[in-house]
């Protein structure tokens, strides 16, 4: 399960694959924002095609929902090529990557997802797969046993993780392009919005667009995920048009405040300000203060939270910042629902 999976509250719940899938954009030139990777990737898609050689391997890196999983699928897209996709953690046994390397068409992309979490044989089969395109199996046990090498196709790995400090130095050595996403700006998830409005066939005020975008915690999943429940209050409560109106009456429905945080965000900062004095209170200890998995806490709460300068990460802990004491102090009758 993915750490994004976990989460509970209204916004970061998981949602219908077909519809997330139906707004992914499939072409680089509709893929928003991120600028400096899509201008790297368009280059290096082009010198690899022009030499009609397989695309360097790509680890793409960066919190949930900012559009890795997309942008393989992109990379798929416009190499023309064929795709296999995997869970890293599903990959048990040396055979089963044996099974799809061998499976491969030249050129064509092997996307692996939480790369991290590979089982450590598994990713030692990988480190000559990837490298030399070859693949060492032993055949047999004890003395009858023997190494046969079989040639793979050349291949793309593309490769995705919400961690990079978690990979371990040879696996991350092989990636010859590493491309780390960012939370987007406002005017980018605007952007997003308006065009998933389209794509769904929503008619939203530019105001409204701009107010969800705002309220997205950089995150492009989130920002589609709260146009469609603005959607849903539009079509129950309105006509079915996206109005600002609409969208913040949606918006406090949903309890995200002007800042897109969510009910776990103010919890978070509660428990540190008032549970921990402030900090640094350790991240194990926290998760247990609030009923959520460390990973979650780290990957999906913490980004938007450092980001808007609330909170810090110390060697001894998470801190609040000045700002961070002032919003938990806000904030405090939230808590108090809470504990
Ligand atoms: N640059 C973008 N432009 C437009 N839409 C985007 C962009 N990036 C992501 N999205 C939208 O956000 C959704 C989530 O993106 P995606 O699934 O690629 O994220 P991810 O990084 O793989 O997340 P996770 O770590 O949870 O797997 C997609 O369905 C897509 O609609
Ligand atoms: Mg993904």
């Amino acid at each position: 399960m993915s750490a994004p999976e976990r989460v509970t509250a209204a916004v970061l719940a998981p949602e219908d694959d077909d519809l997330e899938r139906s707004l992914r954009p499939r072409r680089l030139e509709d893929f928003v924002g991120q600028e400096r990777v899509k201008e790297q990737l368009s280059i290096a898609l082009e010198a690899a095609k022009g030499r009609e050689e397989a695309l360097d391997h790509v680890l793409l890196a960066g919190p949930p929902g900012l559009g890795k999983t997309t942008l393989a699928y992109v990379i798929r897209e416009e190499l023309g090529a064929g795709i296999r996709t995997v869970a890293g953690p599903a990959l048990e046994r040396k055979g089963d990557i044996a099974a799809i390397l061998t499976s491969l068409e030249p050129r064509d992309v092997l996307f692996v997802d939480e790369i991290h979490r590979l089982n450590r044989s598994v990713e030692e089969i990988l480190y000559g797969a990837l490298e030399d395109f070859r693949l060492d199996i032993v055949v047999g046990q004890g003395p009858a046993a023997r190494t046969l090498t079989l040639d793979l196709p050349p291949f793309t790995l593309v490769g995705a993780t919400t961690r990079t400090g978690l990979l371990t130095t040879p696996l991350r050595d092989r990636f010859g392009i590493t491309y780390r996403l960012d939370l987007y700006t406002g005017e980018e998830l605007a952007r997003i919005v308006r065009r998933s409005a389209r794509i769904l066939g929503v008619e939203a005020d530019d105001e409204a667009a701009v107010e969800i975008a705002r309220r997205a915690r950089g995150t492009p999943r989130v920002a589609n995920r709260i146009l469609r429940r603005v959607r849903d209050v539009a079509e129950v409560r309105h006509d079915g048009a996206v109005t600002l109106a609409v969208a913040r009456e949606a918006l406090e429905l949903l309890e995200v405040d002007a800042e897109g945080l969510e009910r776990t965000d103010r919890a978070l900062l509660s428990a540190i300000a008032h549970k921990f004095g402030g900090g640094p209170v350790g991240l194990s200890t926290l998760a247990v203060a609030l009923g959520e998995e460390p990973e979650t806490i780290e990957d999906v709460y913490e980004p938007y939270l450092l980001q808007l300068g609330l909170l810090q990460r110390t060697a001894r802990g998470r801190v609040l910042t000045e700002l961070g004491r002032g919003r938990a102090g806000a904030t405090a009758t939230d808590a108090g629902a809470l504990f």
